[in-house]
């Protein structure tokens, strides 16, 4: 794997954060993944002004790893990677961000679910892909069906995962990493409760030491 999904893997966990007041939120969240032991966020654009979150997360803590999710347009893409996003990610697959991900040679994990969609991502070469929405779709059992005919491919889940299935994810070596917003709640960012997202993110990393050693 290349560098970026060796230390995306070797974390474990990627946090999904939803930051609806960046200016307030993103500083402080960066730092609490980071002593939680999860340096890494996918700062979705669900919400205006996941660009400005991005750009504060990495400023506030410049080791930690942060990519932009639920990207859905090339200007998203574009804003992401002026932001300083370091990857990008997609609820589905889509030709006209992977090309736009190649042109600005951004790592894109796509969103994929089917054998139809994995075929589609094939002849880009991803070493890893996004299986979204992973307990709704079929979970840990379709993902291991799939690497039945797409071995080539690690696999990111998310989508229903919490601390009560992450152990079992994390023990399949299909599994790149697990993604999910369990431990970033959007009432405890919202009130501001770090030390509770720092205790989830620090249950998140000693499930994943304990099953990667
Ligand atoms: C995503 O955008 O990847 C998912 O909404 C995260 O799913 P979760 O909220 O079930 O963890």
């Amino acid at each position: 794997m290349n560098a970026l999904n060796e230390a995306i893997s070797k974390i474990g966990v990627v946090p999904v954060i939803k930051l609806n007041n960046p200016e307030r939120d993103a500083a402080p969240l960066a730092k609490a993944l980071c002593e939680g032991g999860l340096p890494v966020a996918e700062v979705t654009f669900r919400a205006a002004g996941a660009d400005k979150a991005i750009r504060i997360m990495k400023e506030t803590c410049p080791d930690m790893i942060v990519g932009a999710g639920t990207v859905l347009t090339a200007e998203q893409v574009h804003a992401a990677v002026d932001a300083g996003a370091q990857f990008i990610v997609s609820p589905g697959f889509s030709y006209v961000l992977a090309d736009t991900c190649k042109e600005l040679n951004i790592p894109y994990f796509p969103g994929v679910t089917t054998p139809t969609e994995y075929q589609m991502a094939l002849p880009y070469g991803y070493e890893v892909l996004k299986f979204f929405p992973a307990e709704q779709s079929g979970g840990l059992a379709k993902i291991k069906a799939m690497s039945a005919p797409f071995p080539m491919f690690k696999i990111m889940p998310t989508g229903g995962i919490s601390l009560k299935n992450l152990e079992e994810y994390l023990s399949c070596p299909v599994i790149a990493a697990c993604g999910g917003s369990y431990m970033v709640k959007a009432e405890d960012i919202e009130s501001g409760n770090w030390e509770k997202i720092i205790d989830l993110c620090k249950q998140s990393r000693e499930i994943v030491d304990r099953v990667r050693g």
